[in-house]
C-alpha cells in the first residue's frame, strides 16, 4: 500500500496544551494525517553549530514524525531570512517590506537540498509525497535530482501573488521552474490558482493543456484549488468540553453586562490587526452609548520574533492598545485586552464561544483557519456573528460573514455596529450556512481532494499514450488555441479521486501496522526520541 509522506517545514503535531507554537499548517496537518501511517517529516524547530542530518523519530498522536536539525546559519538566511523576509512579505502584498539578499537565496536552496538528502532515504516505490508551502518550494527538484521518482505534490498555504507583483522578485523564474518538478500543485483559492497560471502563460512561455494541465519548462504539471479546512467535528466537540465551558464561564463573569468581540491571530502585520484596532477606536467614537457595553479582546501569539518587522508590528501594536485604553477606560472598563500568550485548544473554543463577534480582517491570508474555528465553536442557538477580510482566502466560501475590506477602519467600524445590532434569527441564518460549509468542506475533505487528485496525476496523464510518460515528458510547441481557457480550470477531484485516497488511508493506521518502514541505511543517523525503535515499528493499540 502506497504511503503518504508529508513534508512541512513546521512540524508541531498539537499537544493540546498550548504549548506548541501556533499556525494553520501545523494544525490542518495534524488533523490531516491522523488517518494515515505515513510519515510527517520536517524542522524540529531546534538549531546545532553544525547540520548533521540525523533524524529524531517520534510518534505522536498516531502520527510518526521525523525532524532534523538545522543550523544557525540556516535559521537567519532560510527560515528568517528567504521565507519570512522575501517570499512571505511579497505573497502578502508586502513589497515595501520585502528584502532581497542572495544570502537569503543560497540559504534556502542549501536547507532544500538538505531535507532531501535526508529525506529520500525514506521514500519507497509508491509513496505518495505531499509537500507543504513556501519554505520548501525547492524541495521536488532536490529529490528528482537525488533520483525521486514518485509522485510528489506541493500546496501552498499562502496566496499567490499577481504576476507583476512576482516579476519583482530577483530569480522569480528559477522559482516557478521549481515547482514544474511537482506532479501537482495546489492553491487554496481560484484567484491564487490563476495568479500561477497567468503567470506560466505571460512569463515562462508556458501553455495550459486543459483539465488544469500546463506546460512550461519542458514539464507538464497539474494544478488545482484545495481550499484546505478545519476539522470541524473535533472543533464542535472542543467547544462543549469542560474546559472550554470554564474558559466560556470565566470570560462570561467577567464581561457581565458587556458583548465581547474577539481576534485571535498570529501576531503578524499581514493580519490587519493595526487597521482593526483603529476601527474599534472609531466604533466607540462614533457610538457613545456602545462605551462600556462592549470589549475587545486580541490574542495575538508572539510570532517569527528574529525578524525586524514582527518586532516592530508588536511595538506599534501595544502602543496602540495602550492609546484606546488611555482615551476611553473607566475604573471598572478596559474597552481593549490585548493579550500575547498561546492556549489550548478547548480553551481558545470558550473563548470563540463567549464573543458575540469575531473580527477576522487580515490584509491579505491564504486561507484564516481562525474564521472557521470561530464558526465551528458557535452556540447554535445564540450563535456570534463573524466579520471577515474580503482578502482572506476564507471569504470564497463563508460568503455569509459580513465582508468588510479590512484596510478600511471605516467599514471595520459599521460591520462591528451592524453585527452588534444583528438580530437572532439573521445571525442564526447566518451561521447555518457558515457552519455548513466549515462541516462540508472540512480538512479531511481538503486532505482527500488533495491526495486524490496527486494519485490520479500518472494515471490519468500516462493513458494518454500520445503524450508519452509524464516525467520526464519534453515540451513540445502547442498551438496558440490550446492556451489556457477560463472554462479550462481544473475542477476540484471528483467522487473517484476522493474515493482513490480513501484506499489509501490506512485502516490499521494506530493499530499494528508500521508506522516507518526504514530502508537498510536510511538517514545519516537515527535517534528515536520518547520510545525505543523497537515500539516505534510497532506501535500500541489504543
Ligand atoms: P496562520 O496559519 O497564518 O497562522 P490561520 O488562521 O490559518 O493563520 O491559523 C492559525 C492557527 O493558530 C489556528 O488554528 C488558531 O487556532 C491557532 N492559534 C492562533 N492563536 C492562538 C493562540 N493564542 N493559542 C493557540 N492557538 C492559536
Ligand atoms: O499558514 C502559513 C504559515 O506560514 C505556515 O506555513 C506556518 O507553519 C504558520 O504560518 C506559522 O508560521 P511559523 O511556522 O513561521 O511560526
Amino acid at each position: 500500500m502506497s504511503r503518504l509522506i508529508v513534508v512541512s517545514n513546521r512540524v508541531t503535531p498539537p499537544s493540546g496544551k498550548g504549548e506548541e507554537a501556533v499556525g494553520g499548517l501545523a494544525m490542518a496537518l495534524a488533523a490531516a494525517l491522523r488517518e494515515y501511517s505515513g510519515l510527517w517529516f520536517g524542522w524540529s524547530g531546534k538549531t546545532i553549530p553544525e547540520f548533521s542530518g540525523q533524524l529524531n523519530l517520534q510518534r505522536i498522536d498516531g502520527v510518526t514524525v521525523a525532524t532534523v536539525d538545522l543550523e544557525e546559519a540556516d535559521l537567519n538566511e532560510y527560515y528568517n531570512g528567504y521565507a519570512n523576509k522575501t517570499l512571505w512579505p511579497l505573497f502578502h502584498y508586502r513589497q515595501d517590506l520585502t528584502a532581497y539578499d542572495r544570502s537569503f537565496d543560497e540559504g534556502y536552496q542549501r536547507v532544500n537540498r538538505r531535507f532531501a538528502e535526508t529525506l529520500a532515504p525514506l521514500i519507497e516505490e509508491g509513496d505518495l509525497v505531499w509537500v507543504h508551502d513556501y519554505h520548501l518550494i525547492p524541495l521536488a527538484r532536490e529529490l528528482r535530482e537525488l533520483g525521486i521518482t514518485n509522485r510528489i505534490g506541493f500546496f501552498l498555504h499562502i496566496p499567490w501573488p499577481a504576476h507583476q507583483l512576482l516579476t519583482t522578485l530577483p530569480r522569480h523564474s528559477e522559482l516557478v521552474q521549481a515547482l514544474f518538478a511537482y506532479d501537482l500543485v495546489g492553491f487554496q483559492t481560484p484567484e491564487y490558482r490563476q495568479a500561477f497560471e497567468e503567470y506560466v502563460l505571460n512569463d515562462a512561455d508556458g501553455v495550459g493543456l486543459g483539465e488544469g494541465r500546463l506546460r512550461a519548462f519542458g514539464r507538464t504539471i497539474r494544478v488545482g484549488d484545495f481550499p484546505i479546512g478545519i476539522d470541524a467535528e473535533e472543533f464542535v466537540r472542543l467547544a462543549d468540553s469542560a474546559r472550554a465551558r470554564r474558559t466560556f464561564d470565566v470570560l462570561a463573569a467577567h464581561t457581565a453586562f458587556r458583548r465581547m468581540i474577539v481576534g485571535v491571530d498570529r501576531l503578524d502585520y499581514s493580519k490587519g490587526m493595526e487597521e482593526r484596532f483603529l476601527g474599534f477606536e472609531r466604533l466607540l467614537a462614533e457610538h457613545p452609548d456602545l462605551r462600556r457595553e462592549v470589549l475587545f479582546l486580541q490574542i495575538a501569539p508572539i510570532s517569527r520574533e528574529g525578524v525586524d518587522a514582527y518586532r516592530e508590528i508588536r511595538g506599534r501594536l501595544d502602543a496602540l492598545s495602550g492609546r484606546i485604553n488611555g482615551e476611553y477606560a473607566d475604573i471598572d472598563w478596559n474597552p481593549v485586552r490585548y493579550v500575547n500568550r498561546n492556549y489550548r485548544r478547548d480553551e481558545l473554543a470558550g473563548v470563540y464561544r463567549a464573543a458575540k463577534v469575531a473580527l477576522v480582517t487580515p490584509l491579505r491570508d491564504g486561507m484564516n483557519l481562525v474564521a472557521k474555528e470561530f464558526v465551528a465553536a458557535q452556540d447554535p442557538t445564540d450563535p456570534g456573528v463573524l466579520v471577515l477580510s474580503r482578502f482572506a482566502g476564507a471569504a470564497n466560501q463563508l460568503t455569509s460573514a459580513l465582508i468588510v475590506n479590512p484596510n478600511s477602519p471605516e467599514e471595520i467600524a459599521e460591520a462591528l455596529h451592524q453585527a452588534l445590532s444583528m438580530d437572532l434569527m439573521e445571525r442564526i441564518e447566518r451561521w447555518r450556512a457558515l457552519f455548513d460549509n466549515v462541516q462540508r468542506e472540512d480538512v479531511t475533505a481538503w486532505r482527500d481532494a488533495f491526495v486524490g487528485a496527486l494519485a490520479a496525476t500518472r494515471d490519468r496523464d500516462q493513458a494518454r499514450s500520445a503524450e508519452g510518460p509524464f516525467y520526464g515528458e519534453q515540451a513540445r510547441p502547442l498551438p496558440v488555441d490550446a492556451r489556457l481557457q477560463p472554462n479550462d480550470r481544473t475542477e476540484r477531484p471528483g467522487k473517484d479521486q476522493a474515493g482513490e485516497a480513501s484506499a489509501l488511508r490506512d485502516p490499521e493506521a494506530r493499530g499494528d501496522a508500521p508506522a516507518l518502514r526504514l530502508p537498510t541505511g536510511a538517514g545519516r543517523g537515527l535517534q528515536v526520541l520518547g520510545r525505543d525503535q523497537g515500539s516505534l515499528a510497532r506501535p500500541p493499540r489504543t
